[in-house]
């Protein structure tokens, strides 16, 4: 598949698990759009700012790659940048429902929007972005679960 994907999330804060959804993808697009979109049920841990710029960092030797913040719907989002599909991750059955209920509505809102998905290495299946904030604000040590650049502001936001 060709052309430009959005991979939106909240990102509060990228993982590893976020990183290999998008090395992966991009064996089949040719550009990811990281889309940091606001989901009203979650309340975020870092700021927008911040979370641009640890993806930004995370991302920063592959032009393939890049990072913007969005208000609104995802559907209008990759209408405006011309995006032939939106690529999430499937961790685990679980994950199932809520994203098959998500892909059914894009879906009814835009028909020309598909959303692609990929399922998350075994290493990776029990990462969140939860537990991360959860494990660092107990002080416990997640070097090994998100990406190195994402340490500082973890120490930062959790001193
Ligand atoms: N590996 C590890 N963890 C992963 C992962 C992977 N490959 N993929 C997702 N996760 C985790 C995330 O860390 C996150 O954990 P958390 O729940 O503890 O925060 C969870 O899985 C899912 O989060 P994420 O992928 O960031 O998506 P989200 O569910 O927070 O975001 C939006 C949903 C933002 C895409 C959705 O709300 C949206 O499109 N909003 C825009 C407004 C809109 O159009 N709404 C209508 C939608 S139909």
């Amino acid at each position: 598949m060709q052309g430009v994907a959005i991979y939106p999330g909240s990102f509060d804060p990228i993982t590893l698990g976020h990183v290999d959804i998008i090395e992966r993808g991009l064996k089949v697009f040719d550009h990811i759009i990281v889309a940091i979109a606001v989901n009203t049920s979650k309340v975020a841990a870092f700021s927008d700012v911040d979370r641009l710029h640890m993806i930004e960092e995370s991302f920063a030797h592959d032009r393939r790659v890049s990072v913007v913040s969005f208000q609104g719907l995802l559907v209008d989002f990759a209408r405006q940048q011309e995006a032939v599909a939106v690529l999430r991750g499937l961790r685990a059955a679980s994950d199932f429902e809520y994203e098959f209920q998500m892909a059914a509505m894009n879906r009814r809102l835009n028909p020309d929007l598909e959303t692609v998905f990929m399922t998350s290495r075994s290493t990776h299946t029990f990462i969140s972005s939860t537990l991360i904030r959860e494990v660092s604000a107990m002080r416990g040590d997640v070097s090994e679960f998100v990406p190195e650049v994402v340490l500082k502001y973890i120490a930062k936001r959790y001193a």
